[in-house]
C-alpha cells in the first residue's frame, strides 16, 4: 500500500540521501542500512537546519526479477522511486521490470540511462518509457567517465532526460554549482533550471513528468 503525504520542500535546499541497495539485498541488510541513513540525516539535520531540509531515499538496483523494496526507498511523500540496472541488462528486460514497478502503483526515476547499452544503441526509447510514466535522470558524474560521457552529453543535446543529478560519490565529483551549470550549457537543450528545480520540484510534489523530449530552448543572457 502506497502512503502518500503532501509535502511542502524547498526544491533549492532539499537534500534527497540515495544510497545503494539492491533487490537481492536481505532484509536484515537492508533495514540495518536504512537506520544508518536515517541516523546520518539526523545528524545532518542538527547542523544544517534550518537553512536546508533532507529526505531519505535509496538507489535501487533492479536485478533479476524481485521487485522488493520499493516502498522502503521511495522518494518519501510520493510514488517516486530511484532505480538502476546492470550495466549490460537488455532493453526488454528493463521495459517489463519498469511496467512491473508501474503496474504497483510507483513511478521509476531511471538513474543514469546513458550507462545502458539498449540506450546508447537507441536514445528514443527514454521517449516510450517517460510516456509509460517514467522518470529520467542524467548523472553529472557520467561527464567525467570517458565510457558514458557522449552518451550523457548526447541526451541533454536531445532534451532526453527530465533532471541532472550530481550523483556525487566523492569530493571530486561535481556537485550543482555554477562550474556545472557553465558545463552542462554548452550542449543542453534544457535550461539549467528545469533540470535541476522544476523537474526535481515536481517529483518531490509527486507530480507526473512531462513527455520527453523537454525541447524547450536555452535561456538567452
Ligand atoms: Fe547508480
Amino acid at each position: 500500500m502506497l502512503h502518500r503525504m503532501s509535502c511542502k520542500l524547498e526544491v533549492d535546499s532539499t537534500i534527497v540521501f540515495t544510497p545503494h541497495f539492491s533487490c537481492s539485498m536481505h532484509r536484515r541488510v537492508v533495514e540495518a542500512r536504512r537506520r544508518k541513513s536515517l541516523q546520518f540525516q539526523s545528524r545532518v539535520e542538527e547542523k544544517y537546519t534550518p537553512g536546508f531540509s533532507f529526505l531519505t531515499a535509496g538507489e535501487l538496483l533492479i536485478q533479476g526479477w524481485s521487485l522488493k523494496y520499493l516502498e522502503e526507498l521511495r522518494y518519501p511523500g510520493t510514488g517516486w522511486v530511484l532505480v538502476e540496472f546492470d550495466s549490460r541488462v537488455t532493453w526488454i528486460e528493463t521495459l517489463i521490470q519498469l511496467k512491473r514497478i508501474i503496474r504497483m502503483g510507483y513511478s521509476p526515476l531511471i538513474a543514469h540511462p546513458e550507462r545502458y547499452t539498449w540506450c546508447r544503441r537507441k536514445k528514443e526509447r527514454l521517449i516510450k518509457l517517460s510516456r509509460m510514466g517514467c522518470g529520467v535522470i542524467v548523472s553529472a558524474r557520467s561527464f567525467r567517465l570517458k565510457k558514458f560521457a557522449t552518451a550523457a552529453r548526447e541526451l541533454l543535446r536531445e532534451g532526453l532526460s527530465h533532471a541532472l543529478c550530481s550523483d556525487a560519490h566523492s569530493p571530486q565529483d561535481f556537485i550543482l554549482d555554477e562550474t556545472l551549470k557553465k558545463k552542462t550549457e554548452e550542449f543542453s537543450v534544457i535550461p539549467w533550471h528545469v533540470l535541476t528545480r522544476e523537474m526535481p520540484g515536481m517529483i518531490l510534489g509527486d507530480i507526473k513528468l512531462p513527455e520527453l523530449p523537454l525541447l524547450q530552448q536555452r535561456e538567452s543572457g
